[in-house]
């Protein structure tokens, strides 16, 4: 039936009608919060090109979640600033490990916020790669006994989840038998499977103080021309048992997540990473954007592309409108 009997119009004529016929509905459920750990007591940082970021310090932390659980926020991504780095990023498994320390405190005063632990070496290594380096590169198998080591350490102090943001081949697949072996079979991997080599990453890098110091992450991450390589990896995940698969960042990569989506049969997150974030506060600082509108738009884009979870900084500011 075609125009004048259909018009598309008629179903826009209202707000009731038009939340009736909304195909995406962005929910609470669907948002996690990435937030920075620190040395320390009553530390808070700010960062400075994340607007309403900081890094915090144990106990500001769990004050901190505490105030985003009591906003209706379920689910916290935890990422570790330590003390002291060494070369192949063992300090990330120590029981006394800053993002152990952050686990055991949270599940203590908010035993039902959903902890998930990135794991990587990068904010770890005193050369900020993402692994153990032999001939100035990452090399592969080396790096995965400290992520499953990592991995373990931190599902020993009872973290929810494991994410993997390394880009290691075979690494999923480490981690789940490591996981395994210790008995933690319910704890959940959700790999950073189509992770690209991006320049959105660069607030990131201080806010965890993970910037590499020589070289760049071109030997491990994807290249940002690729979709077809993003299916092989994410095939190859699912394969080594990962129970969600992700990809990063977001708003460059809509077509990923969508092809992603449509080719799997498994939940798929997308990461709003840290330079998406800062461009749209530095935007709406200068007042250049409606901050509010545009933040809605974004993160129902991603959603409609295909995406089940979001991890974004953007959290916090939304939580409040759904
Ligand atoms: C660690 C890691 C990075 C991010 C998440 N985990 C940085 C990187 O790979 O350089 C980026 C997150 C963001 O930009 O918000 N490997």
């Amino acid at each position: 039936m075609a125009f004048p009997t259909t018009r598309l119009r008629r179903l826009r004529q209202s707000p009731v009608l038009r939340n009736m016929v909304r195909e995406t509905i962005l929910t609470r459920h669907d948002l996690v919060m990435p937030l920075f750990v620190c040395p320390g007591t009553n530390v808070n940082n700010p960062i400075k090109s994340m607007p309403g970021n900081s890094q915090l310090s144990v106990d500001l932390l769990v004050e901190r979640c505490k105030e985003l659980y009591g906003m209706g926020l379920e689910s916290v991504l935890l990422f570790g600033i330590p003390e002291h780095k060494d070369v192949h990023g063992l300090v990330a498994c120590e029981h006394n490990g800053i993002v152990q320390k952050a686990v055991r405190a949270l599940k203590k005063e908010l035993p039902d916020l959903y902890l998930i632990a990135d794991i990587c070496n990068c904010e770890y290594t005193s050369h900020g790669h993402c692994g153990t380096i032999v001939n100035g590169d990452v090399d592969n198998d080396l790096t995965l006994i400290t992520l499953a080591k990592q991995s373990v350490s931190l599902a020993q102090e009872g973290v929810d989840m494991v994410a993997p943001s390394d880009m290691m081949d075979g690494r999923v697949g480490a981690i789940r038998r490591a996981l395994d072996e210790h008995h933690f079979h319910n704890t959940p991997i959700m790999a950073y499977s189509a992770k690209y080599a991006s320049a959105f990453y660069g607030p990131f890098r201080e806010a965890a103080e993970s910037a590499p110091q020589f070289g760049d992450r071109k030997t491990y991450q994807m290249d940002p021309a690729n979709t077809n390589e993003a299916l092989r990896e994410v095939a190859l995940d699912i394969e080594e048992g990962a129970d969600i698969v992700m990809v990063k960042p977001a708003l460059s990569y809509l077509d990923v997540i969508q092809r992603v989506k449509t080719n799997f049969n498994i939940p798929v997150a997308a990461y709003n990473v840290s330079g998406e974030f800062s461009m749209v506060k530095a935007a709406a600082a200068n007042g250049w954007i409606d901050e509010k509108r545009i933040t809605h738009e974004i993160l129902t884009s991603i959603k409609r592309a295909g995406s089940d979870i979001i991890i974004t900084y953007h959290a916090q500011d939304v939580l409040g409108d759904l």
